[in-house]
């Protein structure tokens, strides 16, 4: 449905994609995981055909999309990073417009803008400028806009950053909707957490490489399910706890900044391991707690492998 094959694309001496593979199948949701710059956008950018790859190819329900964009224009929705509805008009008329350029008639169009505003619970402020807009709602009209022609293949470039958590799952309702109506979805984001509630198939995207591919529960079962943080008195003991866990065959990520280092854990005996080892090694806790991995710990374990010899800095 949705095909990305060896796809590079520089931007003079920046490889912002390298070889990326991709494969998405229909009616299902497809999470593009990665931090800023990873090369999310611009893999979303080919796709919906406003960029060409250097190199490689991408296929859209089997239209390559190089060799056949208006083909492959006809049946996507994107709804943009930095989408782009208009401010002074109306919800309504900001569908309707989108409608008509479709080339639906008036009536079509009303129909359809109808459904819309009701699906996406604006149909109470669908007279209102969209300027006056919450942050969610118009992130709401932005999907939604991406819906009026009905495409079978929607990109949604991290449709939840910068909403509050409230509007955040109503976006995530919106998109489970879309693939339970066969509508395959490709989906960028920087929050494990969103890729793993939403999610099928998760690809994690480093510095335009593919450095992980999977389901949530393969790639989070890499990282552990779940975390224990200890936080030690001051910076200058991380190193030595660390070391002090590993020697113990514990594995302990410090945090990039701070006091905390990160252990995943699989069975409780784990805990009382580290309190253990901790104790041993005389170093003091002042927190202890339990955390969900984020993508941090996904990054840090692919990229760094501990040794379990390393030597302290
Ligand atoms: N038009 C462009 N010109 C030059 N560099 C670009 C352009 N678009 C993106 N890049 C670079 O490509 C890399 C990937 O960017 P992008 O796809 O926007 O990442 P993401 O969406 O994951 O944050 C970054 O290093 C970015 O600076
Ligand atoms: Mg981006």
């Amino acid at each position: 449905m949705i095909e990305a094959i060896e796809v590079t694309k520089s931007f003079g001496d920046v490889a912002a994609l390298d070889g990326v593979n991709v494969s998405v199948p229909e009616g299902s949701i497809h999470g593009l995981l990665g931090h800023n710059g990873a090369g999310k956008t611009t893999l979303v950018n080919i796709f919906s055909t406003l960029l060409e790859p250097t190199a490689g190819t991408a296929r859209i329900r089997g239209l390559d999309v190089t060799a056949e964009p208006q083909k492959v224009r006809r049946c996507i929705g994107l709804t943009g990073q930095f989408a782009s509805v208009d401010e002074q008009l109306s919800g309504r008329d900001n569908l309707v417009l989108i409608a008509r350029l479709l080339g639906a008639s008036k009536r079509q169009a009303r129909t359809r803008v109808d459904e819309l505003l009701e699906l996406f619970d604006l149909s109470d402020a669908a007279g209102r400028p969209v300027s006056q807009y919450s942050g969610g709602m118009r992130r709401r009209l932005d999907i939604a806009a991406s819906l009026v022609g009905s495409p079978q293949v929607i990109f949604l470039d991290e449709p939840t950053t910068g909403l509050d958590p409230t509007s955040r799952l109503g976006v995530w309702e919106i998109v489970k909707r879309l693939a339970k109506d066969g509508v395959s979805v490709l989906l960028t984001t920087q929050y494990l957490e969103e890729a793993d509630r939403l999610c099928d198939r998760i690809t994690l995207l480093s510095k335009g490489r593919v450095i992980a591919e999977g389901t949530p529960g393969e790639l989070k079962a890499d990282v552990g399910q779940r975390m224990v943080t200890v936080t030690l008195p001051t910076q200058t003991e991380v190193p030595g706890a660390v070391k002090a866990l590993e020697d113990s065959g514990i594995r302990a990520i410090p945090q990039e900044s701070g006091t905390t280092i990160s252990v995943p854990v699989t069975a409780s005996a784990d805990l009382a391991a580290i309190v253990r080892t901790l104790n041993e090694a005389r170093t003091e806790i002042t927190e202890l707690g339990f955390s969900e991995p984020t993508l941090d710990d996904v990054y840090l374990r692919l990229t760094r492998e501990p040794t379990g010899k390393s030597v302290p800095a």
